[in-house]
């Protein structure tokens, strides 16, 4: 597999030698090409005699006349890796700015990216690097967060490039990806429901949507078509996504039986709420000193209800429990008739409801049970659909 590892400008540009060696150790052949600031850094020389191969810097070097290196690399990169990334390299990739050869190589390729940033913690909190990431982000790039500690300009804070271990397992995991889903439609039920009590106010949950986004982005990664059926969440899914917004459950039901109609594969990441307010009172429910008792009614169950009626899809259930025993997985599985479900215990700190992390353990219906161990969101979404697909 062909790896172009983008080097830029930052006193972290010496590690980008190391990280190019640990991905040919991980059988990647590597080209190198730096920006114009990374040469004050490290030089050219360095990465042709790592690599066995030339490094480019101009747009229009063209180590091979007539092959246009920026489309010829571009076309052959089967992930680009650019490590370290500075807000300048950033901000020009999000807003498709082509004016040196590395980000020429970006704008013409189609293959995954990942990025590593490194900057002062000042200028990685800055508005536009971080609506620049969330952007690239939301185009199916892999951010590598930096991690928090002292940089160079001697300031604490996030923007130390993370570790060559970090950014090598992205490309890893990006390398293992089969694209195993090309031509299937993949349906995601993501982030809370709202029961409404009143105008004003509602019952819900915790749910982020940040594990729906990974799914979306990992079935997309794969090949898949994705419509997320998503209630009200702040999170970004990706753009190539289709996704429905929805309110309450009763709404969530109608939108995943309508895009269920023809999906391959359901997977519900959605935090249903079980229960609705069996009246919505208009206007606002009053204050008083009597003490208040709200009726509550059962939601249909969406997930049961979608694999009942599209009895070829295969439908995957999240199992958001308060312990590590799996019985109550293995009741949902038997009650909603599903294929699998992802049973992940919301009471670890650091995994669940709004983290970025998350540990699933999947018991299918053969009564197999596959641990993921602790892994970015996006790491187990990518998982989760592998052993989907291995069903
Ligand atoms: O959104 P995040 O902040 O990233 O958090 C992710 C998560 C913790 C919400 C997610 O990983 C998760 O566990 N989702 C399922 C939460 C849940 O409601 O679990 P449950 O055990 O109550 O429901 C079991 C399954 O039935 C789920 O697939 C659920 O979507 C589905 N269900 C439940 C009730 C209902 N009325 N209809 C349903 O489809």
């Amino acid at each position: 597999m062909n790896v172009v590892l983008g080097v830029c400008g930052s006193i972290a540009a010496y590690r980008a030698a190391d990280l190019a060696r640990n991905l040919m150790r991980s059988g990647f052949t590597v080209r190198v090409c730096l920006t114009d600031a990374a040469q004050k850094f490290v030089t050219p020389a360095l990465f042709e005699v790592l690599t066995g191969n030339p490094c480019l810097i101009d747009t229009f070097d063209e180590p091979e006349m007539g092959r246009m290196a920026h489309i010829d690399w571009a076309r052959q990169a089967d992930i680009i890796v650019i490590a370290p990334a500075t807000a300048n390299t950033i901000n020009k990739i999000a807003t498709g700015i082509g004016d040196d050869m590395l980000t020429t190589i970006v704008l013409a390729t189609t293959s995954p990216i990942v990025i590593a940033p490194a900057m002062n913690p000042q200028m990685y909190v800055n508005d536009a690097t971080q609506a620049a990431l969330r952007k690239l982000e939301a185009h199916a790039a892999i951010i590598v967060e930096p991690q928090e500690g002292d940089v160079a300009c001697g300031e604490h804070g996030q923007g130390k490039l993370a570790s060559n271990q970090e950014i090598l397992n992205a490309v890893m995991t990006l390398a293992a990806t089969r694209k195993s889903l090309i031509g299937k439609h993949v349906v995601i039920t993501s982030g809370p429901t709202q029961e409404a009590i009143d105008d004003v106010r509602y019952l819900s949950n915790h749910s982020s949507g940040k594990m729906g986004v990974a799914l979306a982005r990992a079935a997309q990664l794969m090949g898949a078509r994705v419509t997320v059926v998503s209630g009200p969440v702040k999170v970004q899914y990706p753009l190539n996504a289709q996704v429905v917004r929805v309110q309450s459950a009763l709404e969530m039901l109608d939108a995943t039986l309508a895009a269920g109609a023809d999906a391959d594969i359901v997977i519900g990441a959605a935090a249903v709420a079980d229960y609705r307010p069996a009246i919505r009172t208009a206007g606002k429910v009053r204050r008083s000193d009597a003490s208040l008792s709200l009726e509550l009614v059962p939601n249909p169950d969406i997930i049961a209800t979608v694999a009942k009626t599209y009895p070829g899809a295969s439908v995957v259930g999240f199992a958001a429990e308060p312990s590590s025993e799996l019985d109550v997985a293995r009741e949902k599985l038997e009650r909603k008739n599903l294929a699998a479900i992802a049973s992940n215990d919301v009471s670890q700190p650091g995994i669940g409801f709004d983290s970025d992390q998350n540990e699933l353990v999947l018991v299918t219906r053969a009564g197999q049970t596959l641990e993921s161990g602790r892994l970015s969101k996006l790491g187990c979404a990518l998982w989760l659909l592998d052993q989907v697909v291995r069903l």
